[in-house]
Parts: structure tokens; C-alpha cells; sequence
């Protein structure tokens, strides 16, 4: 049995497996549309989320299965002190594979260590969120026919944003993928991901807070949110919350062919006048997140 708790659970070949079946079923969904007939997913959510929760209840859904599951810690029978384990031992037995987040990181682990099913990290706190990543992958190599051969800009929150972490984890895996980490001071990549994934892995990568200055060399720029949830204290999120706000003056500097993915939700960190270029590509990213999880729930469930 497979979970898919951290990005580097899943080979390369792999990755391009799930990619290219997920790109398969975008082309012809209705050749998958019973595979998972009488099959059940359950959504165990506890945080708030709108694309990953509907998008794994859609999938299985486009395969003819079901779903049942809770959106919400206060709707489930955590609010009364339920332990992740004793959760996952009884969901074991009434769905087939499970999507969990949860804000404490590690609890998707956990979860997989007293499953009788697969469970799916659907995000665990400012830790990982490799469905994200199935996601921005199939989008890139969709639009851009490539995973390697590429400079990636990311922006924003790069201390907490999980889908930031899982992302870096997986393209250093892919050849001559090169980084520009734009943030402010405070949100920068937390300390493991430099030393133990950039530093060792001896990957090409710059920090800066300077974002015009770069955006010429971008392929990719990828934006999050400053992740307000994760702040210790509201003076310091309002002092950093608009740190960067991409907007037309700053899209002059980019490359004509260069996208710009954003896992969402946006606040105002991309200004609704960009939702119009052609280069603005999150909305289909959030899309393809069907696809690829159809993928996934395909390949964990052994089809
Ligand atoms: N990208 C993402 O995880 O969105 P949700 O929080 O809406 O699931």
C-alpha cells in the first residue's frame, strides 16, 4: 500500500507516470469515467480549504466513485479530542483512500502509520503540499512541453508556503531548473530547504527581494500569498502582507512566453488587471488539479 505524504515518495519516473496519465484523461475523461465504480475517497479537512478539497471530491467523482469526508476540525469528532490516529483507524473502514490536511505538520504522516488505506497529504501546515505540486507540474510541462532547462522564480511567502517547499523539492530533481527565491527578509526559505535540498544537492539559486530586477530571466514566476494563518503575531503579517503585488508595470520586464502559476487562493498579491494576460495561467492550473488527482487516486489505488 502507498501513501504520497512528501513529494520524494514519488520517483521521477513516477512523477512522470501520474503526469502523463493525469494529461491522458484530460484528453479523453470519459474512458475513466467508472474505473472507480463502488470505490470511496474520504476528505478528512481540518482547515479551510476550497480547489484541493473539491478537486479530490471532483476526481473521484469523474471516476465513478464517491466521497464522504468532513471540511472543518470543529464538524468532526476532533473538537472532542479525537486523536489523527484513532480518526484514520476508523476512516480505514468506511472509504478506500483518504485526502487529509491539517495545520499541525506531520499529521498526514501519523495518519499513514495507523492506515489501512492510502492516504494523500492534501497539506500539513507550512510543511508540504505535493498534490499542489502534481498540480503546477502537469501545468508546466502542458504549456510548456518541459520540466528541466528552466529558470523559476517563486515569490511571496517562501517561509510558509508549503506548496513553495514541495515544489523546490521536487524540481531540483529535474536538470538544470534554476531558482530566483524573492521575498522579504522575514519569509524567506526556512533553513532546512538552503542547506539540505539547495546547498547539498548544489543547485543554482539566488535570494532577493528585488523582483523587476529579475523578472527578465523568468520562465516560470510562480506567486503565493503571504500565508496570514501562520503569523505569530498580525502587526508583522500587515507590516509584510503587500510586499510584492504583481501588476502591468511590473509584467513589462517579463518575457513574452513567461507564466505565471499561483496555487491560490489570491489575495491581492496579483492584481485582477493581470487575470487577462495570456501569461496568467492559475486559474487553469487550478483546473489541471483535477486531472492529476484523478491520476494519483488511479495510481495509489493500484489501476
Ligand atoms: N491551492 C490550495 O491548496 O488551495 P485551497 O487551500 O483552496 O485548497
Amino acid at each position: 500500500m502507498r501513501h504520497l505524504i512528501s513529494p520524494s515518495d514519488l520517483s521521477v519516473d513516477e512523477l512522470d507516470r501520474i503526469l502523463k496519465l493525469g494529461q491522458s484523461i484530460m484528453k479523453n475523461p470519459e474512458k475513466y469515467s467508472h474505473i472507480c465504480d463502488g470505490k470511496k475517497l474520504a476528505t478528512l479537512f481540518y482547515e479551510p480549504s476550497t480547489r484541493t478539497r473539491l478537486s479530490f471530491e471532483a476526481a473521484m467523482l469523474n471516476l465513478g466513485g464517491k466521497v464522504l469526508g468532513f471540511s472543518s476540525a470543529d464538524s468532526s469528532s476532533a473538537a472532542k479530542g479525537e486523536s489523527v490516529a484513532d480518526t484514520i483507524r476508523i476512516i480505514s473502514s468506511y472509504a478506500d483512500i483518504c485526502a487529509m490536511r491539517h495545520p499541525k505538520e506531520g499529521a498526514p504522516a501519523v495518519a499513514a502509520m495507523y492506515s489501512k488505506i492510502p492516504v494523500i497529504n492534501a497539506g500539513d501546515g507550512g510543511h508540504n503540499h505535493p498534490t499542489q505540486t502534481l498540480t503546477d507540474l502537469i501545468t508546466i510541462k502542458t504549456l510548456m512541453g518541459r520540466l528541466d532547462n528552466m529558470t523559476i522564480g517563486m515569490c511571496g511567502d517562501l517561509k510558509f508556503g508549503r506548496t513553495v517547499h514541495s515544489l523546490i523539492n521536487t524540481m531540483v530533481r529535474y536538470n538544470n531548473v534554476r531558482f530566483i527565491l524573492i521575498s522579504p527578509r522575514e519569509l524567506k526559505i526556512p533553513d532546512y530547504l538552503r542547506q539540505e535540498v539547495l546547498e547539498e544537492g548544489n543547485i543554482d539559486y539566488i535570494e532577493t527581494n528585488e523582483l523587476e530586477k529579475y523578472m527578465p530571466e523568468l520562465d516560470i514566476l510562480y506567486m503565493t500569498r503571504v500565508q496570514k494563518e501562520r503569523f505569530f503575531n498580525e502587526e508583522d503579517y500587515i507590516r509584510l502582507k503587500d510586499s510584492f503585488i504583481l501588476d502591468t508595470t511590473k509584467m513589462k520586464y517579463a518575457k513574452k512566453d513567461m507564466y505565471i502559476l499561483h496555487p491560490l487562493p489570491r489575495v491581492n498579491e496579483i492584481a485582477a488587471e493581470i487575470d487577462s494576460d495570456p501569461r496568467a495561467v492559475y486559474f487553469k492550473q487550478a483546473e489541471y488539479g483535477v486531472y492529476v488527482r484523478m491520476a494519483l487516486i488511479l495510481t495509489l489505488l493500484n489501476y
